[in-house]
């Protein structure tokens, strides 16, 4: 018995070692790409933003200025020239107008330079996102349910994107306002402003106060809102069964809960959210109102122009807006941490090693289980595998029988390195699995699994699905060897028509040879046939056999069987029971041995 315990303890630290932290920033790393497009448009934005605070500017000199204005009209006791003043105040609105225009042709190449380098980065986070997702252990999809990870990961994204669409870009926005703003209203009066400012503590308080709680809300939200989608997810994969059963009231219960719980969350978030708006809209007016007071006074006192007067107060409604949206900002900023928080967990998981080598290897064939011992990481407790043995010679055509729950597919997934063994080893041509290349030792596996999915494609994509540059006729060659070019033949488009989730509905035995001229094609060097168990009519049993035989030709062949016809022709049967291996012998010599090999044989129970 070899074990190596050297081994997992060094991979072990590897791991730890290897787990990085992703900084939240990280994503907007991803717009560095786009920055011939995002940088001019974010130069763009701030022009724009300064030059919307042309608006007041004008508008106030419209009003409020001692000369050239209507207010001196009213003022003046000697009538001055009204020619003047008209066309002083047809010259303020067209150079308001012409400012508006500017803004507003730039606005439109900002709003597209934001959306496509916005959108262009989110594709690419979508990207690194999902394949880091299809790279991490099979271990890692065991602690999820179905539908949560794809709704998780759907949701923050969704997240991400309002956030880099829309946030910060007004973000840029209000903090140009803001800034311009308050040097404008400095300039006008600083008496005047420093009594507004006075008033923002208060409101910055507020602010970093409300944001923590607003944002442990939304967290949860979003959580109880990925609940609810898991049970949609699973309740439409499943219809068929779902309807079997008439579960439409029992699923719509589960769903309406499930909902019923985000809406508890959403409205104890909402009164803090609440109060936190009305709180700002409360100081926010209250203040401007309070300085508008402190204003007129000041005007009285002749300490302020009426212009000064009426330009700062107009520059404070605009300054008092910006930091009314600064809340939301600074809320949907924080939700966009909470999201990114969970994709970043996927990217910080450590995806499978793909192993050291790099030389090319070809692998003969010889496959050999040392003291196997295997308890799946989601419950440690229960030993699914319990000291497997076995060697397989190349060529050897080996099945395992047992009844079901035995560990037979488990076998096969540590062969497969899905999962790690916590005792013994996988040898393949003599040399432990765990140090050959993931890639090279799964290339030279087939594996034809006990429940075939097709995937969303043609079905000569799903045929081709491993072996992409195999030619058409290769494709046809292979489906003809495993019996299905006739059924395929039969669909009006042929290869071409679509299967999986979307397409056309095949039978479970068509589906298999499907599978199975997949395996054909791909030409393995060991073939891993997890047979199906649900019994096939016996003409689509005797067409996958003839299929089976096919596949089997030549190469090592190791086969869950639960036919007889499977296992007649084996040249070792090992029967598992409880996760150990039995009995071993050719199939005479096991109905001879008459022990649990005979006892499933008779009963058919394979
Ligand atoms: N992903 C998993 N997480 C936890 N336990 C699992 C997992 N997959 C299988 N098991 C458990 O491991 C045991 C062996 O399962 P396995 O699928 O290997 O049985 P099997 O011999 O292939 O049965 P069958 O003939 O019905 O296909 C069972 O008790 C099963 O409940
Ligand atoms: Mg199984």
């Amino acid at each position: 018995m070899v074990s190596h315990p050297g081994m997992r303890s060094e991979k072990n630290a590897g791991k730890e070692g290897s787990r990085r932290r992703v900084p939240a920033l990280a994503f907007y790393g991803y717009l560095n790409r786009y920055r011939t497009v995002f940088v001019p448009s974010l130069i763009a934005l701030f022009v724009t933003a300064g030059l919307s605070l042309a608006f007041p500017y004008y508008l106030s000199k419209l009003i409020g200025s001692p000369t050239g204005s209507p207010l001196e009209m009213l003022n003046s006791t000697a009538s001055p020239d009204v020619s003047v003043i008209r066309s002083n105040i047809n010259q303020t609105v067209i150079t308001l107008l012409a400012i508006l225009a500017l803004q507003a042709f730039i606005a439109y190449w900002r709003v597209r330079g934001f959306i496509k380098a916005g959108e262009s980065a989110l594709n690419d986070i979508r990207v690194d996102v999902f394949s880091r997702l299809v790279r991490l252990p099979l271990e890692f999809f065991q602690g999820h349910r179905a539908g949560e990870l794809s709704n998780r990961v759907s949701a923050d994204l969704a997240v991400l994107r309002e956030t880099l669409l829309t946030t910060v870009p007004q973000l840029a926005r209000q903090s140009v306002i803001l800034v311009g703003g308050l040097i404008f209203i400095f300039v006008m009066s600083w008496k005047l402003s420093l009594f507004m400012l006075a008033m923002i503590p208060v409101v910055i308080l507020a602010v970093a106060l409300f944001g923590r709680r607003v944002r442990a809300y939304s967290n949860q939200a979003q959580d109880s809102l990925a609940a609810s989608g898991v049970v949609l997810e699973e309740s439409t994969q499943g219809i068929a069964e779902l309807k079997a059963y008439s579960n439409e009231s029992h699923e719509r219960r589960r769903y309406s809960d499930a909902l019923e719980d985000y809406l508890l969350v959403v409205n104890r978030g909402a009164r803090v959210r609440a109060l936190f708006v009305s709180f700002i809209i409360f100081v926010l007016l209250g203040s401007i109102s309070v300085v508008a007071w402190f204003g007129a006074g000041m005007l009285v006192r002749e300490e302020i122009t009426p212009f000064e007067f009426t330009a700062f107060i107009l520059f404070s409604v605009f300054v008092g807006a910006s930091l009314g949206a600064f809340p939301e900002i600074v809320s949907q900023i924080q939700k966009a941490n909470g999201a990114t928080e969970r994709l970043r967990e996927i990217m910080a998981e450590d995806p499978e090693e793909e192993g050291t080598g790099d030389v090319p290897f070809e692998v003969l064939g010889t496959v050999e289980a040392q003291n196997l011992s295997f308890a799946y990481p989601s419950r440690p407790e229960k030993v699914v595998l319990d000291g497997v043995s076995f060697k397989v010679e190349n060529g050897e055509r080996i099945a395992f029988v047992g009844s079901s729950g035995a560990g037979k597919s488990t076998l096969f997934s540590l062969l497969l390195r899905f999962y790690e063994p916590q005792d013994g080893a996988v040898l393949i041509d003599g040399d432990p699995a765990a140090e050959l290349p993931l890639a090279a030792l799964r290339g030279a596996m087939a594996l034809v699994p006990q429940d075939v999915l097709l995937f969303g494609g043609s079905v000569g994509e799903n045929i081709r699905y491993g072996s992409w540059d195999a030619s058409q006729e290769q494709v046809e060659e292979a489906a003809r060897k495993a019996h299905a070019h006739e059924f395929i033949t039969e669909f009006p488009e042929g290869y071409n028509t679509m299967v999986g989730p979307r397409g056309v509905k095949l039978s479970g035995g068509q589906r298999q040879r499907i599978a199975i001229a997949r395996a054909i094609l791909a030409d393995p060097k060991i073939l891993l046939l997890d047979e199906a168990t649900s019994s096939l009519d016996s003409e689509s049993e005797r067409l996958v056999q003839e299929a089976l035989d096919e596949l089997m030709k030549g190469r090592t062949s190791l086969i869950i069987a639960h036919r007889l016809g499977t296992v007649r022709d084996a040249d070792r049967i090992h029967v598992l029971q409880g996760g150990r291996i039995v009995e071993t012998g050719t199939h005479g010599e096991l109905i001879d041995a008459g022990g649990t090999y005979r006892l499933l044989a008779e009963t058919q129970f394979l």
